[in-house]
């Protein structure tokens, strides 16, 4: 979830409209984190306190730079904020600044243009339409990239307040929610930061920032029967029934447990290999010797690489077998940190032959809600090619958890 710092000068009705965005799921991409006033003693630090949201009085630019580092903020959100904030700010800043102005830029803007003053200059034109503009902040003033707009009609016998309540009511209060949501959803880190219509099939483990362990596995297919699958869950274990009538096909590449869980230890991975592995601990010998007496997939022409992944209380260590080797990857838990493994490179024409996944599992980002982490991959994932998904995080240890489950056939 995106950090937001919202700056303010006033009322702050604008920052109660977020606050109450947040409150009602319209903001859900996105959390204050903290407010700063460049005033003291403003109604919209009481309305920050109400709501439980530390806030700051900063009267100038380093103390509001200085502020914003300690939040962490990803966002900046100018809200009723009275001042121009100078270009040095701005490079300083380095994080995404907006702004919602009471007019519709390119009119009723830049210097001299601000609260009532540009209500004010509206009636004096004798325009009949204004309304508000969510946009980019840079070295111009109210000249940065246009966000979004609402248009809203002046009537005959306004006072500079009457249409500024208007303008308030029906367009600042209805975009900037809408806005900063959907910049949230843009600018919030992305499993696969370049789009991905076909990694195949893929794990993830790793740890959340508050140190809970956790993995997900997905499916994604191309074929009818790959697509006409889904996952169920088996006690603790995860398996995959097959839901359309073509029952003639390797079932073994397609029909498996994903996850087996042992006392004190679970195991993820793309095919039968689950069980080898399974069966070779309850031997007493390793993940790694499990894996090193099984190979690819012998579905040529792509020859599939089987990817596997055992996580243990003390670390989570990921495989891939390909045709030019077999390959292992161990790792300590990193809070917010987990790895990515899945089946192909990158995308390739339905034609061709897909190349096998390369390199070392890819560094991830995991927050600390499954209800914020397994959506949004789910979202991600492309809409025709996603089959299933699983995610499960732990609570202490590895033995209560919590998991989510889609199925594209039940979605
Ligand atoms: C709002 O109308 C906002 O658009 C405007 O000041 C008012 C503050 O109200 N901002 C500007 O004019 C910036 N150039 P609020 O404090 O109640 O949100």
């Amino acid at each position: 979830m995106l950090k937001i710092a919202v700056l303010v000068s006033g009322g702050g009705t604008n920052l109660q409209a977020l606050i109450n965005a947040q409150e009602n799921g319209i903001l859900k991409s996105g959390r204050i984190v903290e407010v700063i006033s460049s005033r003291s003693g403003v109604y919209a630090l009481d309305r920050a306190e109400n709501s439980g949201i530390p806030s700051a009085v900063c009267p100038n630019e380093a103390s509001i730079l200085d502020e914003l580092r300690k939040c962490g903020a990803e966002l900046v959100v100018l809200a009723g904020f009275m001042k121009i904030l100078s270009p040095d700010f701005l490079e300083a800043v380095s994080v995404p600044v907006v702004n919602i102005h009471p007019s519709l830029i390119p009119s009723f803007c830049g210097k001299g243009y601000y609260g009532l003053k540009v209500h004010e200059e509206v009636i004096k034109s004798g325009v009949k339409i204004t309304g508000a503009t969510v946009h980019m902040v840079n070295e111009s003033v109210d000249g940065g990239k246009i966000l979004s707009q609402k248009a809203v009609e002046v009537r005959p016998h306004d006072t500079p307040e009457t249409l500024q309540r208007r303008v308030m009511e029906r367009a600042e209060w209805v975009i900037l929610p809408r806005t900063v949501e959907k910049l949230c959803q843009e600018l919030s880190p992305k499993i696969f930061p370049k789009p991905m219509h076909y990694p195949g099939r893929g794990i993830i483990t790793g740890m959340t920032p508050s140190g809970r362990i956790m993995f997900a596995y997905f499916i994604m297919g191309r074929s009818a029967s790959s697509r006409a699958r889904v996952f169920e869950r088996s006690g603790d274990d995860l398996l995959i029934r097959l839901t359309g009538s073509d029952k003639t096909l390797d079932s073994s590449l397609i029909l498996y447990a994903p996850v087996r869980v042992m006392k004190d230890c679970a195991i993820v991975t793309n095919g039968d290999q689950t069980d080898t592995v399974y069966d070779a601990l309850t031997a007493g010998r390793t993940f790694e010797e499990a894996l090193m007496t099984r190979e690819y997939e012998p579905d040529a022409p792509h020859y599939t690489p089987r990817i596997s992944a055992i996580l243990t209380p003390s670390g989570h260590t990921q495989s891939i077998l390909k045709r030019d080797g077999k390959y292992f990857y161990s790792y300590a838990y990193t809070p917010g940190q987990g790895r990515l493994i899945h089946t192909y490179n990158h995308d390739v024409m339905s034609s061709e032959i897909l190349p096998s996944f390369s390199g070392e599992p890819r560094r991830v980002i995991i927050p600390d809600e499954i209800d914020e982490f397994a959506p949004a991959l789910w979202e991600e994932f492309d809409k025709d090619n996603k089959v299933s998904l699983y995610v499960r995080y732990y609570g202490a240890g590895l033995t209560s958890y919590e998991d989510k489950l889609y199925n594209k056939e039940e979605n």
